[in-house]
């Protein structure tokens, strides 16, 4: 019977530690402030090719919080298409920061096109 409860126990605390694991890391709030929004955002200067090696993988780690993130409005599957789509594009401008990769970048964070179907009124 001891045996059963440390099995339990056990299997408990993985299942714990991986509902953990997959909590975003980051809330709207900062990854819209610091990720997005304005020119001194992260996204305004791996556009314009003006930012450290640092601040392109942190914009890389905003979207990957952000598509982890339950749509606060809108369809699942959409949310899923545009935050992977954001999050593959912030990955290649950060493996290579080509003419093609950041515009692929500009076209996936399109603040409206995203705006008009996920953020709440
Ligand atoms: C893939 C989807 C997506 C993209 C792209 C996106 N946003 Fe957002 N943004 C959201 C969602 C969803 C919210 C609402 C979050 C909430 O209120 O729960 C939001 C909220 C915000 C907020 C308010 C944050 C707060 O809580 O204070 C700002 C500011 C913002 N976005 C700026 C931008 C800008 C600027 C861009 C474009 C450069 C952009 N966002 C691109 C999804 C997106």
């Amino acid at each position: 019977m001891k045996h059963v409860l440390v099995i339990a126990a056990a299997a408990a605390a993985i299942v714990t530690g991986i509902c953990h694991g997959a909590e975003p890391k980051y809330d709207f709030e900062e990854i819209m402030t610091k990720g997005h929004k304005g020119k001194e955002s992260l996204l305004a200067k791996v556009l314009a090719k003006a930012a450290s090696p640092e601040e392109v993988a942190k914009l890389v780690e905003y979207h990957e919080a952000l598509a982890q993130q339950a749509p606060p409005k809108g369809d699942a599957e959409s949310w899923k298409q545009k935050t992977g789509a954001l999050l593959q594009a912030s990955r290649a401008a950060k493996e290579n920061a080509s003419d093609e990769n950041l515009a692929k970048l500009k076209e996936t964070s399109n603040c409206k096109a995203c705006h008009s179907i996920h953020q709440p009124e």
